[in-house]
């Protein structure tokens, strides 16, 4: 056998490439049925003519590449090798550069002078597609100015399964279709300024605890059936998909016991023929299983390039892919796939013109240092120039994080405040930390106010404003008690108002915070720091009192919520660097709040599924079926008729507003259950099949090498022999090298364009009837009639508007789309998205929350307010 194989076979899951091929697609339901078929060979990019001068480019480059060169894009030179978070190889002589691949997605993690922008729920908040395009803007600016190729984001899995999930709060809200959207907002902003975007974690990264195999433990499997998965967890990486996405990541998990690094049917099948990708699929870090079994799979990029023990020096790629292409096992054609994609990429987002070098390290804030700190003997050079991006982005910042903000409650219009109220404020949330500003590495600590979660997914703050900083910037009398338990001394007089803020945190797995490793599983859905407690201590001394929530997800209220002095409530999510002007904002009236939760906020935790809860187990691999399927979040709440406190949409305004003249009219008709037959496939690049030589592969002469640095480079390359026809090493079973027929659900990014067809327009006047100013969110729903032959949520958000600053009396017309694909279920027999034909039956509902809805249009009639 040869030598990295073994590893693979023994590291690697098994089931998939011992899988037996006889299913169709994934359909499990539960554990015992859990498995994912095989789908071979890899299907090459470059069919889509969007695509095809970066194809061109890329393929008029790799006729020239050495195998070592080939290899050196694919794989990372090792954690710890560079500046960032990982980077390829490189292709000096024709001026290719290492490329570097870095978080977050809500700014440039680890360095200085970038912006902190509120992160994805906080977006998803806000409802505002502006605003989500403005900000990926914004990101890709700071991504380019400091030289980062492909900047790690956005994320779009997890989808908020498990409401104690660690990273819920780095995607944009329980919902795909909010999800979508903001994901392809932010894809085409990032990327209209040449930097990469990254969508991930493909797929079923629901649960932080236990995500990751090596060579000590097994990641969970996600076990998700195939229309779960369609309707609900690709939902917003299909849309990422057709917005052009250059770069997807895999996530840690299984997928229905086939590890997503090397799953055929997730990669090959779904992402690559499916749905069209064009770009290339890299791992999450550390997550390579494999080296032959990724490859045929699917994969294009390791990074940061390690093998199964990072910072040995080993790779399952690097050399070793080297040697797999000499030695025949993995087809030269997989290879030049894998580059072509790379490297169109690159050509598409134009980053052979200038794009900037990195001049920021992510390993230390010095201005010189190690070039390689995982070497520990490394070159000494610059490697912080200290390179400002931020622009004016800060107003975009705060822009999202205001108009995120949504008032849950406001009781005698409490809400807002007047310069002069007598304010009083609790609660550590509303400072600063003790210990300074990022003080601890990538925010694994709660104090002060909650600005993101912690993880990757973070950066750090170049300044932060605390509500305390700008509530007093504003009041002169206000007094704070920036402590978590109730001052006893503390005088209450009638006119005074408590302002008290609370927060709730959670974060990547590995770091742990309070007992939460990742996900909330010491807090649970509770405030952190007694912040429960503190509301009542305040709620009985004070007889006004609003509560201010800095939160990853959904929190349960119950303790307080009702209480007579708890006049107004309102979720700043998580805010970034500008939380202090962005509440004010809206504390003191300057703006009325817009924001619309994200989520359910439910009476009682148990209100869930049981199968969402999180999972842990001592030995073996853990089984996470999701057997609740479509009932994720309100779905799940209206089926089982369970009131929720706090609706999925909903968001009060310090305005109300009226919905009229709602039309509905047909666009394309849904004259077939299925999409017309798809485009064909374009021409792909053509390369010769011959196995390059062994040379290639070669160590250069007096080559200075970096130790554990990865290189693709072997010794003796021309000893090595084919060994893909001795049976050393075992090909995955329903292993092909002939293309599959292209899938009918298929034939553009993101699937079959006709699923795109707008089917219905719907037009809505909305009107502010109160006296402030403010902006609607208009909500679309669908229900999809019996017909369709299967059980299906009784509402959907497929879409949304957001208003303008409407004065008062003042009104907007809203048009809304409702596409073929909203209006379909996934048909797991015929691999095809099957509508109501005409759309007899189908209702659309147009509201402020999944639960307030003001309109209702039949496809086959007319419309009503409600
Ligand atoms: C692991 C995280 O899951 C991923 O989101 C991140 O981009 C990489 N680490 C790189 O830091």
């Amino acid at each position: 056998m040869v030598r990295w194989v073994s590893l693979a076979l023994i590291v690697a899951t098994v089931p998939c490439s011992l899988a037996s091929s006889s299913a169709a697609n994934i359909e499990p339901r539960d554990t015992n049925e859990a498995f994912s078929p095989p789908y071979y060979p890899a299907p090459n990019g470059g069919w889509v003519s969007n695509w095809a001068e970066a194809y061109q480019k890329a393929q008029n480059v790799v006729r020239n590449l050495t195998l070592a060169e080939k290899v050196n894009l694919t794989t990372g030179t090792g954690i710890f090798m560079g500046p960032c978070a990982g980077q390829t190889g490189s292709v000096p002589r024709l001026g290719i550069p290492n490329l570097c691949l870095h978080d977050s997605p809500l700014g440039v993690r680890n360095t200085d002078h970038n912006t902190a922008f509120p992160p994805g729920i906080t977006v998803g908040a806000t409802f505002d597609k502006d605003l989500m395009y403005e900000r990926g803007v914004a990101l890709g600016e700071e991504a380019r100015g400091k030289g980062v190729n492909v900047l790690l984001g956005p994320s779009v899995g997890p989808m908020g399964r498990k409401p104690r999930g660690g990273r819920n709060w780095e995607g944009f809200g329980f919902d795909p279709a909010l999800q979508g959207i903001a994901a392809a907002g932010t894809i085409r902003g990032m990327q209209s300024t040449g930097a990469i975007a990254c969508i991930k974690h493909l797929v079923g990264n629901e649960q932080e605890m236990h995500r990751m195999s090596s060579v000590v433990t097994q990641g969970y499997s996600s076990n998700i059936d195939d229309r779960t998965l369609h309707e609900f967890y690709l939902w917003p990486f299909a849309e990422g998909v057709r917005a052009e996405v250059g770069s997807v990541m895999i996530a840690y998990n299984d997928v229905n016991k086939s590890a997503c690094s090397q799953n055929s049917k997730l990669i090959n099948g779904i992402l690559k023929d499916e749905l069209g990708f064009q770009g290339f699929v890299v791992t999450d870090w550390l997550a390579h299983l494999g080296g032959v079994s990724s490859a045929l799979a699917g994969l294009d990029m390791s990074m940061p390039g390690d093998g199964a023990i990072p910072l040995f020096g080993g790779s399952y790629w690097g050399p070793e892919l080297s040697r797999s292409i000499l030695n025949e096992t993995v087809p030269v054609e997989r290879l030049n796939d894998m580059v072509t994609r790379i490297l169109a990429v690159w050509f598409k987002m134009g980053q052979d013109q200038d794009y900037p070098l990195p001049n920021f390290s992510s390993n230390t804030e010095d201005e010189t240092g190690l070039l390689y700190p995982g070497a520990v003997i490394s070159p000494v050079g610059v490697v912080n120039q200290y390179v400002n991006v931020q622009g004016n982005h800060n107003t975009t910042a705060r822009a999202v994080a205001r108009d995120a903000i949504t008032l849950l409650k406001n009781e005698e219009n409490l809400l807002p405040l007047s310069r002069n109220d007598s304010l009083k404020i609790f609660g550590t949330d509303a400072g600063a930390d003790p210990q300074g500003l990022n003080s601890c590495a990538d925010k694994g600590c709660n104090r002060g106010v909650l600005t993101m979660g912690w993880g990757s997914g973070t950066s750090k703050l170049p300044y932060l404003i605390t509500p305390q900083d700008a509530i007093s910037n504003i009041s002169s009398t206000a007094e704070f008690y920036i402590k978590d338990t109730f001052p006893s001394s503390v005088e209450a007089n009638d006119e005074d108002i408590a302002i008290v803020f609370i927060n709730s945190d959670s974060g990547e797995n590995f770091i742990t915070v309070d007992g939460n490793p990742g996900d909330r599983k010491a807090s649970g859905l509770y405030a952190w720091h007694n912040g429960d407690d503190l509301v009542k201590a305040a709620a009985e001394k004070f007889s006004q009192v609003v509560v201010v929530i800095h939160t990853v997800g959904p929190l349960i209220l119950e303790e307080w919520i009702d209480l007579d002095p708890v006049k107004a409530v309102l979720i700043a999510h998580l805010p970034g660097q500008e939380a202090g002007y962005s509440l004010t904002d809206i504390l003191f009236g300057d703006y009325s709040p817009s924001g619309h939760l994200p989520y359910t906020i439910p009476y009682d935790e148990s209100n869930y599924p049981e199968s969402v809860g999180l999972l842990q187990q001592p030995f073996g691999q853990i089984q996470d079926d999701y057997t609740e399927g479509l009932y994720i979040d309100y779905r799940h709440f209206l089926k089982e008729e369970i009131n929720p406190r706090y609706p999925f949409g909903h968001g009060l305004s310090y305005t109300t507003f009226e919905y009229s003249n709602p039309s509905i009219s047909k666009v394309t008709p849904l004259d077939t259950e299925y999409p017309p037959s798809r485009p064909e496939k374009g021409p792909t690049p053509t390369y010769p099949t011959t196995i390059p030589p062994a040379s290639e592969a070669a160590w250069p002469d007096n080559f200075n090498r970096i130790w554990r640095y990865i290189y693709p480079y072997l010794d003796n390359p021309s000893s090595i022999t084919n060994t893909s026809s001795s049976n050393t090493y075992l090909y995955p079973d329903g292993y092909s090298t002939t293309p599959n027929p292209p899938p009918r659900a298929g034939g553009a990014e993101g699937g079959n364009p006709a699923l795109w067809d707008v089917a219905f327009s719907i037009e809505v006047t909305v009107t502010n009837t109160g006296s402030r100013p403010g902006r609607a969110v208009a909500q679309l729903y669908v229900q999809l009639p019996d017909s369709v032959g299967l059980d299906t949520p009784s509402r959907q958000l497929r879409q949304f508007e957001k208003t303008k600053v409407l004065e008062a009396g003042e009104s907007e017309v809203l048009g809304m789309d409702v596409t073929r694909k909203d209006l379909s279920i996934w048909d797991v027999e015929m691999q095809d998205w099957k509508s109501a034909p005409w759309g007899k039956g189908v209702k659309v509902f147009v509201g402020e929350s999944v639960l307030d809805l003001r309109v209702l249009c039949e496809a086959d009639g007319g419309c009503n307010t409600l």
